[in-house]
């Protein structure tokens, strides 16, 4: 492939460029400063890659979305989480018995240690369980040491995986005054997920399949995302050589932004106050156009794709389907899709290719489940475990791979002198 040609004062600076398995194209700058003591600009790194990735590629211009190659639609329809995190985290789609393995690995892991229980205790009882899952999974940190033993890794993957639903079930229970129950180790990752937040020491609670294929399928939607915000923070992390505990723990506290995981939760209560105005869609589209009103549709936009967000499709496709199979009538759904209507009629939606994303509907099947909404973000953040697990193996072992340290252009004072006329001490 050509190189690209730079011209900075006067001089001329090869950009070598290359393209990935999908032709996207990248310009080489790796010795841009070195040659021409020039760096980029690019605020919130919308056109600078920060790595090459094999895990997920998406195409924001026609709406795809493939996991290792494997649509995003037929993984929904036809795999579970287990076998997506593994295929996520892997590279291949397990074989039989390595799969029933990797789950009954995953029903053990989601015992955690008991000290790491009575944590829970110390939290207070209207905890956003972000913070709770962000603290406890650091704190795994300190009850599973040894982390650079590479013969670890995959005991420390489990452990991950199958601890996470635990520490958001136990931070939900706690929350509520509800008594913990155990693992169950017969039941399937998501099946145990709603044991785990819904069942009682009476036993009296039996897992449903129309809810363990909800969970199953939102679970797999937001299984990965490339380097979405969360993604590159236990990236960013992880390339100091942090271990993948403290990694993934500073992952969660970017996730728990409105702008990103928690979008979903900031749906709901937009949808409940334009249901409570009356549902006066039009208002809240109008407001969301002006600049100084700080407020967006949440739940709209997104910084790759400029089509549909192929989650959003199939997520009120499952919205329907769940509320129906659960005979639940709920008014905010009718309200999205007013919102959903009218906005996507509205110039200023169309100019700027913001269609409903990710999180426009999820919300609306979690309330159909029984979840309260402070729970949404870290239900995301128990699908996007995965991917945070598949790319910080990969940073880990990526040749091009050092710890990440982005340059800035400073804008501050030039240099003065202390006020008594002395140069300050070094
Ligand atoms: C997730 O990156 C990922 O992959 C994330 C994610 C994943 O799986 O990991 O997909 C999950 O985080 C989905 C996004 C959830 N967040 C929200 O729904 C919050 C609402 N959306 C926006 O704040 C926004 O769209 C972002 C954050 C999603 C994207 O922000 P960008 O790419 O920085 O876009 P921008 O803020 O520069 O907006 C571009 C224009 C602006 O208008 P102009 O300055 O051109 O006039 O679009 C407008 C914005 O004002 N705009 C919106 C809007 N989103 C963008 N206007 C109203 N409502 C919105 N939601």
């Amino acid at each position: 492939m050509e190189n690209a040609k730079l011209q900075l004062n006067g001089k001329t600076y090869d950009l070598p460029a290359f393209a990935g398995s999908e032709n996207e194209v990248a310009l080489d700058i790796s010795k841009l400063r070195a040659q021409s003591g020039a760096i980029t600009y690019d605020p919130g790194y919308g056109n600078t890659g920060s790595c090459k990735s094999a895990i997920t590629f998406i195409d924001g211009d026609l709406g795809i979305l493939r996991y290792r190659g494997y649509p995003i639609e037929q993984l929904a329809e036809h795999s579970t989480f287990s076998e997506t995190a593994y295929l996520l985290i892997y590279g291949e789609l397990p074989n039989k018995e390595t799969l029933r393995r990797f789950r009954e690995d995953l029903a053990h892991s989601s015992f955690i240690h008991e000290k790491m229980v009575r944590l829970l205790d110390h939290f207070p009882l209207n905890a956003h369980p972000m913070g709770v899952l962000a603290s406890l999974v650091a704190a795994m940190a300190t009850f599973y040491p040894n982390h650079g033993d590479e013969d670890q890794m995959d005991t420390h993957v489990r452990r991950l995986l199958g601890g996470v639903k635990t520490i958001a079930a136990y931070s939900y229970k706690q929350s509520i005054g509800a008594p913990f129950v155990y693992p169950k180790r017969d039941l399937g990752y998501c099946a145990n997920l709603l044991w785990l937040l819904f069942g009682t020491p009476a036993e009296d609670y039996v897992v449903s399949p129309i809810l363990d294929r909800a969970m199953n399928t939102l679970l797999i939607l937001h299984a990965d995302h490339e380097q979405n915000c969360s993604t590159s923070t236990v990236r960013m992390a992880g390339s100091s050589q942090a271990d993948i505990y403290s990694s993934v723990s500073a992952g969660i506290g970017a996730l728990s932004g409105p702008l990103h995981g928690r979008a979903n939760q900031e749906v709901i209560e937009m949808l409940e106050m334009i249901q409570a105005d009356g549902g006066n869609y039009k208002k809240y589209v109008d407001l969301a156009k002006k600049k100084d009103s700080n407020f967006r549709l949440m739940g709209f936009g997104h910084r790759v794709y400029k089509n549909f967000d192929p989650r959003a499709k199939i997520i009120k496709k499952t919205a329907d389907e769940v509320l129906t199979a659960l005979g639940v009538r709920d008014p905010l759904l009718e309200v999205a899709k007013g919102l959903e209507e009218v906005a996507l009629h509205d110039d200023f939606f169309i100019e700027r290719k913001l269609y409903p994303n990710v999180d426009f509907y999820s919300g609306i099947i979690y309330r159909a489940m029984g979840f309260p909404v402070n729970m949404f973000t870290a239900l995301f953040a128990i699908g996007r475990m995965p991917g945070w697990i598949a790319h910080w193996m990969e940073m880990r072992k990526d040749p091009d791979g050092r710890i990440h340290r982005p340059r800035q252009i400073y804008t501050g004072p030039t240099e003065r002198a202390y006020p008594n006329g002395k140069t300050p001490r070094a």
